[in-house]
């Protein structure tokens, strides 16, 4: 038995130092870098302060006074964990006080927390289209963006063989999903469902959701927008995608995250209609079966929502430091990909180009992601900038300048 065991841990561990070894040689072994500070505009590595510009918090709310006051009085009230899934002991009157705020901000009947964004996606997916509802054998549809995050992409993994079919449009192509639609139109599917991005966080794009929202009347779909990239960023009120498109309240599921500019700590959700989430707190297992969120940071949500609505110009100052940025990058020269969201990609095209520059520019105290294929398509390699509220003119600048000037030492402007 010993001699079995120590034989099959040997071979898998050099699979597994194969594996590594290839994405090393490759370029695709991901280094983390240790931050010894709290997150925010600048961080400390090691000793050095370094300027972040790569991160979701785009309202500066990670280490903000009133969240974090918010999270040591609700420690101190509530206590550290609730050592339960939602449904034994673990829902406390704040769990629910966060599912109907966040519900009403987003114009949907009620809400359900997950632990993460990433769990509410895989949870919604697994329990709604797994879910006989007293039939024998089913076929839904779905229809999917081929930009989709992770999440949803492996969401539909976890479908029940052969009750799903899915398409996969090409991104953003309205007409190329219109023409799906209308080939499946008198297949009898049982349930249909679009599902998308509201925000494409490798370009900072918006989801068609306007005509996305018509196609899905038009041929009775379910349209599903993970919108984790844009609430607390676009709309008047923060409010997202939806907001920002004028269909706010138009959108029949959305998911999303507590976890980038509400605070950036932990927590995703489905807003929906009353029916639906009624069903996911009966059956779906990544809710069921899994702990609740801890108080401090249900707490520190809902302070990020009163916050939110206190305090508007949080948002205004996200909307005019992105523009600043992208005005100050452009007039040197660069690349960057048009839109309104804080994600500002600077392209480079080849991956080298973006590995040596993000390497150079934190050297020179600047920290960006260089994204790279198959991240990203081939040949359009680029640095994800992300503007936050919380930065400074003065910093900005400063990253600008650092960006201009490893930018012509490196000929990539002149
Ligand atoms: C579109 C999208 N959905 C879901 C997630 C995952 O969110 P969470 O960190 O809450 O799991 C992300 C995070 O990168 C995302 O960009």
């Amino acid at each position: 038995m010993t001699v079995l065991k120590g034989m099959y841990t040997k071979k898998l561990l050099s699979d597994i130092t194969q594996e590594l070894t290839t994405l090393q040689s490759a370029g695709k072994y991901k280094t983390e870098r240790l931050l010894a500070s709290a997150q925010g505009p600048e961080v400390t590595i090691g000793d050095k302060k370094v300027l972040m510009f790569a991160s979701n918090n785009y309202l500066g709310l990670c280490n903000h006074p009133e969240i974090v006051a918010a999270a040591k009085g609700a420690l101190d009230q509530y206590g550290y964990g609730l050592s339960s899934v939602r449904f034994i002991c673990g829902t406390q009157e704040l769990h629910r006080q966060l599912e109907q705020r966040i519900a009403k901000f987003l114009g949907a009947d009620d809400a359900i927390l997950y632990s993460t964004c990433f769990m509410a996606n895989l949870g919604f997916f697994a329990s709604i289209t797994n879910e006989s509802f007293g039939a024998e054998v089913w076929q839904d549809a779905i229809y999917s963006d081929e930009l989709n995050h992770a999440s949803m992409i492996d969401a539909f993994k976890l479908i029940k063989k052969g009750t799903v079919e899915k398409r996969v449009y090409p991104h953003n192509d309205i007409a190329a999903l219109e023409v799906m639609l209308e080939a499946d139109k008198d297949k009898g599917f049982r349930n249909k469902f679009i599902v998308t991005d509201g925000v494409f966080s490798m370009e900072g794009y918006t989801a068609k959701l306007p005509e996305l929202v018509a196609l899905a009347r038009q041929y009775e779909a379910v349209l599903f927008v993970d919108d984790a990239h844009a609430v607390g960023v676009l709309g008047a009120t923060g409010a997202g995608t939806p907001e920002f498109l004028g269909i706010h309240g138009q959108i029949d599921v959305l998911s999303g995250t507590l976890g980038k500019a509400l605070g950036g700590a932990v927590g995703g959700y489905i807003a929906a209609k009353q029916e639906i989430i009624d069903l996911l707190r009966q059956k779906s297992r990544t809710y069921m079966f899994s702990n609740s969120i801890p108080p401090s940071v249900v707490v520190a949500s809902l302070a990020a929502f009163d916050l939110l609505e206190r305090n508007p110009e949080l948002l205004e100052k996200s909307r005019t430091n992105t523009t600043y940025f992208r005005e100050k990058v452009k007039a040197l020269g660069f690349t960057i990909l048009d839109g309104n969201h804080p994600v500002a990609p600077v392209m480079l095209g080849e991956a080298h180009v973006a590995q040596q520059m993000s390497k150079k520019l934190l050297e020179h105290g600047l920290y960006v992601v260089g994204l790279w294929f198959p991240v990203v398509p081939e040949g359009e390699a680029r640095l994800r900038f992300q503007v936050s509220a919380a930065h400074t003119i003065e910093q900005i600048d400063r990253a600008v300048e650092i960006l201009g000037r490893v930018g012509k030492e490196m000929g990539v402007i002149s």
